[in-house]
């Protein structure tokens, strides 16, 4: 008797149909009055006591799929006969395929790569969980940092974080190779901060480093005017200001030439006719220390941007938000970048 119900089930598991007709000759057959189902059914009080647990369990499975693929066959049915019947006009033009955009920080951040790839740097990357030694220790970031405390950074274990910099990397880059060494490492960040229209809790950044025997300061002002030119245009201007990071001596925060308002005064640069766009500075011979390079023998400097900083200037976002909402209306307006 069970063999009867698995081959029964094998049967319904396998059948098809392609009309509704001969769906409802299967239905008859199985579970009309006089199906097959239905006289299995009606045996259920020959079947030995012990055996009649089993063979009604699989005798009520037989009856729910057979059910089912009725279901099933008829929506597959149904759904085909509707198409046959819509009213479809050949003659109508096709649709047009609707194109999509590049993200607006993927296509400032392929600029930016651009830009520095054709003054011979090389990119890199790195992590984005990283541990103290390379977020933190090792760019001389002394003990009791307010960086690394926990109100700016995700810690995951003691040691670990999710990094608050892409300056990580250049340390994995020095450790890993001796000068030359000229490197951007474009990636992305995290920092404990609530989110609005001017924080979020993550973001991008692209970081840059150039090692080698007699760089100094005058390259890197030459290195970032020549970048601030090709990003924003040959009319940008560039200033230096001092600054502090625990990684470079001396460190400076860059500006650029308000691209808004032509340094006439708006409120984007504060009527102060400069935009901050980067920190930058000389490698701290601790740091090259640190990555066992001969800070006796090798100079080099860094720099550090967001990329959400740029993309700002370059497009007039005003909330960062909006980078990470995945709003078309926003990001179809970048259908005509070229990176
Ligand atoms: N890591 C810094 C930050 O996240 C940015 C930065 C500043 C990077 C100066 C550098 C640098 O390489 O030299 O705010």
């Amino acid at each position: 008797m069970l063999d009867k119900v698995q081959e029964l089930q094998q049967y319904v598991n396998s059948f098809s149909a392609t009309s509704l007709e001969e769906l409802e000759d299967f239905r008859i057959s199985f579970l009309g009055k006089k199906g097959k189902v239905t006289l299995l059914f009606n045996e259920f009080r020959n079947v030995p006591n012990d055996q009649k647990k089993e063979f009604g369990g699989q005798l009520n499975k037989l009856k729910k799929s057979a059910q089912n693929r009725i279901i099933e066959l008829k929506q597959g049915i149904s759904s085909s006969q509707n198409h046959s019947n819509l009213d479809i006009d050949l003659t109508a033009p096709a649709q047009p395929y609707e194109l999509g955009s590049r993200h607006p920080i993927s296509i400032v951040k392929n600029e930016i790569i651009e830009i520095f790839s054709s003054i011979g740097f090389s990119i890199s990357e790195g992590p984005e969980i990283e541990d103290d030694w390379h977020n933190f220790s090792a760019l001389n970031f002394p003990e009791n940092h307010p960086a690394r405390d926990m109100q700016d950074t995700f810690f995951i274990s003691k040691e670990i974080a999710l990094r608050t910099h892409t300056s990580s990397v250049q340390v994995r880059e020095m450790e890993n190779n001796q000068p030359p060494i000229r490197t951007i490492s474009p990636g992305r960040v995290f920092r404990n901060e609530a989110i609005s229209a001017r924080a979020h809790c993550f973001f991008h950044q692209v970081e840059g480093l150039f090692i080698d025997k007699d760089v100094s300061f005058g390259d890197l002002k030459q290195t970032l005017n020549y970048f601030t030119k090709k990003m924003f245009g040959d009319s940008a201007k560039i200033r230096l200001r001092p600054s502090y990071f625990p990684f470079t001596e001396p460190s400076a925060e860059l500006d650029v030439s308000c691209t808004i308002c032509n340094q006439k005064g708006c409120n984007v640069c504060k009527y102060s006719g400069w935009l901050e766009i980067m920190g930058c500075g000389m490698v701290d011979p601790n740091v090259l220390d640190n990555c066992n390079i001969d800070s006796t023998k090798y100079t080099g400097f860094a720099f550090g941007m967001g990329i959400e900083r740029i993309a700002q200037l370059k497009y007039q976002v005003n909330d960062l938000r909006l980078y990470s909402e995945n709003d078309l209306r926003f990001l179809d307006q970048f259908k005509n970048a070229n990176y």
